[in-house]
């Protein structure tokens, strides 16, 4: 398309009597006597000659993210979209059904225009693989994407599938970030909770990380197991300060009623876990020791031993970043639009076969959802800056949701300053519950209606969205 100035009325002559017509007035606002029929065709918004001048074409910054969702077995918390195997058959057929996925989106030329710096193999358990498996998967990978520019590259695992020879097979396969599920540094609690693998298999894993060269390492710890006490809790703690890795996530523990746990809790099985406020002072009291020991909070959950450790991957998907996720269940955001592909292993290997798209729900989010979804992922990061958000939307975030903040605020979970709207220490604890109330109405609307027991407005849209984007 042409360069339009149709909008510069200096350049228009008036065609019946040659005159230039008046200049628009942008500032004031239009009146009778400043109606004109002449200063040019309108077609679209913003104006070019108003556009700044693009140095070179860039290609948006994008994560890839690919799901593994096989477990050696099932742990009682977990409520997680994954299957237990030991077949490395059926491991290998999700595999090339995850390869067919991959070969048909960058066929239809979505993922080669975004520039990969960050790529995640989550699960489930990507190291239930075989070692060959792991580098021959990494390396198909690499031959659909350009991954030249990758600055961060995690797998995750677990205590006792991560063995020397995978290890060194991630580590040539360009691993940099391993991210291992300790859970907790106790026998007693991690068997209570039925996490099978021992404390000396979490210290082997840390060892057998370090020696295949990876530096940056993640241990996920969960607050408020069935069993845990102050005193088990404060000893989980100390070894880890002791092993003190570079980035360490507490995840507080979320008793789901499709968990094993939740009904062994139920039939008096096992004992309940900890209550929200016991869990509450153990999250308080974790957070308080790694930042009296120079760890950095980076996310409600997070925390890193120097500020070049934070989780790129995740900082970038939850400022917004394209990320374009691979197999069941993953979750995808691509020009302003989430999708989520069927959660259900054999139907997703069916579609995918089938040479058919394997998203089964979406929405491109509208103006008033992208404000909304930035908070929800800006204060995952802690805080939402005001400027950065005036300059995403014209707006400042206070006067968009300020009912919101104000609310959050009294209830001392938010602080607002010249500069940002900021979580309290109290707000890092219910973080999540500071996002949903930045959920718009609609959704909160559907939501509430689903715990209801009214799913009905919810299984409309879901059918209307599918058929938007199909
Ligand atoms: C996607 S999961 C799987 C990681 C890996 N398969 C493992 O077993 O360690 C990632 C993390 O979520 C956390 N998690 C799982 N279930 C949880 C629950 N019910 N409550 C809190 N955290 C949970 C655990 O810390 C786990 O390491």
């Amino acid at each position: 398309m042409e360069k339009d100035n149709s909008e510069q009325p200096s350049q228009i002559l008036d065609s019946h009597s040659n005159a230039v017509p008046s200049p628009f007035p942008w500032l004031e606002g239009i009146g009778d006597d400043s109606l004109s029929t002449s200063r040019g065709f309108v077609f679209q918004f913003p104006p070019f000659p108003t556009l700044p001048q693009v140095k070179e074409l860039t290609r948006p910054t994008a994560g890839l993210y690919f799901h593994i969702p096989f477990c050696a077995y099932k742990c009682s918390f977990c409520y997680y979209a994954t299957s237990v195997t030991h077949d490395s058959r059926t491991v290998q057929r999700y595999l090339d059904a995850l390869s067919m996925e991959m070969g048909s989106r960058t066929a239809q030329n979505r993922a080669e225009r975004h520039d990969i710096r960050t790529m995640y193999i989550g699960g489930g358990t990507p190291t239930i693989l075989e070692p060959e498996q792991l580098s021959g998967f990494i390396l198909g990978i690499r031959e659909r994407f350009d991954c030249g520019r990758v600055e961060e590259f995690t797998v995750e695992s677990t205590p006792n599938t991560l063995t020397p020879e995978k290890a060194a097979a991630l580590r040539a396969s360009g691993v940099t970030r391993v991210s291992i599920g300790v859970q907790s540094f106790s026998d007693k609690i991690n068997a209570l909770n039925d996490r099978h693998h021992t404390v000396a298999e979490a210290f082997q894993a840390i060892k057998t990380a370090r020696q295949a060269g990876i530096d940056n390492l993640n241990l996920d710890l969960i607050c408020g197991l069935i069993g845990e006490t102050q005193n088990s809790w404060k000893e989980t703690i100390q070894t880890l300060l002791n092993v003190a890795p570079e980035h360490v996530t507490i995840y507080l523990f979320s008793m789901r009623p499709q968990t094993s746990a939740f009904k062994k809790v139920k039939e008096s099985k096992v004992q309940r876990p900890p209550s929200e406020a016991e869990r509450v002072a153990l999250y308080t009291y974790a957070r308080q020791k790694l930042l009296e020991n120079g760890y950095t909070q980076t996310t409600p959950n997070c925390f890193v031993r120097e500020p070049r450790f934070e989780h790129i991957h995740q900082s970038n998907a939850w400022s917004s970043l394209p990320l374009l996720g691979f197999g069941n269940s993953v979750y995808s955001f691509v020009d302003n639009t989430v999708t989520q592909n069927v959660s259900d292993i054999s139907t997703y290997k069916e579609l995918v076969s089938n040479g058919s798209s394997p998203v089964e729900i979406g929405h491109k989010l509208n103006a008033r959802e992208l404000m909304s979804r930035y908070c929800v992922l800006r204060f995952k990061q802690l805080r939402v800056v005001r400027e950065d958000f005036r300059k995403s939307f014209g707006y400042d975030v206070t006067e968009v949701f300020g009912h919101e903040i104000e609310r959050l605020e009294k209830l001392n979970l938010l602080t607002v300053d010249e500069t940002a709207v900021s979580l309290t220490t109290k707000g890092t604890v219910y973080a999540d519950d500071v996002c949903r109330t930045f959920y718009t109405p609609n959704v909160r609307q559907r939501l509430a209606e689903m715990e209801q027991g009214q799913p009905t407005s919810h299984i409309k849209a879901k059918s209307a969205l599918r058929l938007s984007l199909a």
